[in-house]
């Protein structure tokens, strides 16, 4: 078990727990009569470790799709919760993905003027990125993560054992996150994730090792700028073009792949726009193409992802804000661009190419 961390927040600091143990000892998340919100998929491949809180009448268990964090399909979780009685001093407990994650930090923020909440995240992508940073993204219909609220949960519960079930594209997920932001911490530090790579699949420790460290990095960030007015919007890197191509191909591709695909169009984009020396877009290409490779051939229509970069809430009045790499140390940073015909041929050329 590795040692843990503590994030600081505007309400007050809160630890992440490494407990491998957690699967064999479930009851320790029983205390206060919480009420859970259970992925489905987690409920189905660990009934048996997790039979104390899934026997509970007044556990939840919801599917984790996008369609599940629309507005419209949280209001029928909140009325079983009101039915269940719940109390503001019982608090919630997330276990699941990220999907659970946005669901029950959003129900959290505004059930009973706020609630407190607890985490234990399943997937990887939960696990090194999104269980810290206080944020909940919800989507209205087909305009994904528009409403949303900052409230951290008291305590994050990591236990390495969840992934061993998660499937291939969920592992390439949560690693797309964690190069992103290996990424913005340094050229060396993205160097070593890309050469370890291929190790990390079979070696548990090294992952989790990662998955620290990737907290760590985010950790410096979010507790300077909890509430992404500033320097936190580097953690959208890959993400305007990740999300519009979530958005292109109708979810079809896993949202941390989609970042890897969104870093790989945003690092050509800026060489070709005269922002990054070619080396360092050539240096990262292999990592990212390796992550997206099953996805590579997935057909992004070009209109549909256009029409969704516009839509991102980053934008001014006329200009896309984007993140690109920039600079001989390739450095994270905010750009504003013009959505123009330029920006569409590059557009165009990039996803032409990584499709090839
Ligand atoms: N709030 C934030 O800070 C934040 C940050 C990043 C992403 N997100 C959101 O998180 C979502 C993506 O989350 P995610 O990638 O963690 O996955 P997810 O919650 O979408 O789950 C992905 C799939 O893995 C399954 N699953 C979960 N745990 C499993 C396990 N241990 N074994 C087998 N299957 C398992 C789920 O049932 C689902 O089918 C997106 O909606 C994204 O917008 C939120």
């Amino acid at each position: 078990m590795s040692e843990g961390l503590t994030i600081k927040s505007h309400k007050g600091p809160y630890s992440v727990f490494f407990n491998d143990e957690l699967l064999a000892n479930p009851e320790q998340l029983l205390d206060g009569q919480p009420n859970f919100i259970v992925d489905a998929n987690v409920a189905r491949l660990y009934s048996n470790q997790l039979s104390a809180v899934l026997n509970r009448s007044s556990t939840l268990v919801i599917d984790a799709t996008e369609e599940s964090k629309s507005i419209a399909r949280i209001i029928p979780v909140i009325e079983k919760l009101v039915a269940n009685k719940v109390r503001r001093d019982h608090g919630l407990i997330g276990i699941g993905g990220g999907i659970i994650q946005d669901i029950t930090c959003f129900i959290a923020s505004t059930l009973l003027r706020g609630m407190n909440w607890k985490f234990v995240p399943t997937t990887l992508l939960a696990q090194a990125d999104s269980c810290i940073g206080s944020k909940s993204s919800i989507n209205l219909g087909y305009t994904k993560n528009i409403l949303g609220t900052f409230n951290p949960p008291n305590e994050i519960f990591v236990c390495a054992a969840f992934l061993e079930t998660l499937e291939e594209q969920e592992v390439c997920s949560g690693i797309g996150e964690m190069l992103k932001v290996h990424a913005i911490d340094s050229v060396a530090a993205f160097d070593r994730l890309a050469a370890d790579y291929d190790a990390l699949r079979g070696d548990r420790r090294l992952l989790m090792a990662y998955v620290r460290q990737s907290l760590l990095i985010k950790k410096q960030y979010i507790e300077d700028d909890e509430f992404d007015r500033g320097i936190r919007n580097v953690f959208n890197y890959g993400h305007s073009f990740g999300h519009a191509i979530e958005s292109a191909t109708d979810f079809g591709v896993p949202h941390g792949v989609a970042v890897t695909m969104g870093m790989a169009m945003a690092n050509r984009i800026a060489v070709l726009r005269g922002l990054l020396p070619e080396r360092h877009f050539v240096r990262m290409r292999p990592a990212l193409r390796k992550n997206y490779a099953r996805f590579a051939a997935t057909g992004i229509p070009l209109d549909a992802l256009l029409s969704a970069l516009l839509k991102d809430k980053k934008n001014t009045s006329s200009k896309l804000v984007l993140i690109f790499p920039t600079g001989e140390d390739a450095q994270i940073g905010r750009h504003e661009v013009v959505p123009d015909d330029a920006f569409r041929d590059q557009c165009q050329m990039v996803v032409g190419e990584m499709a090839a």
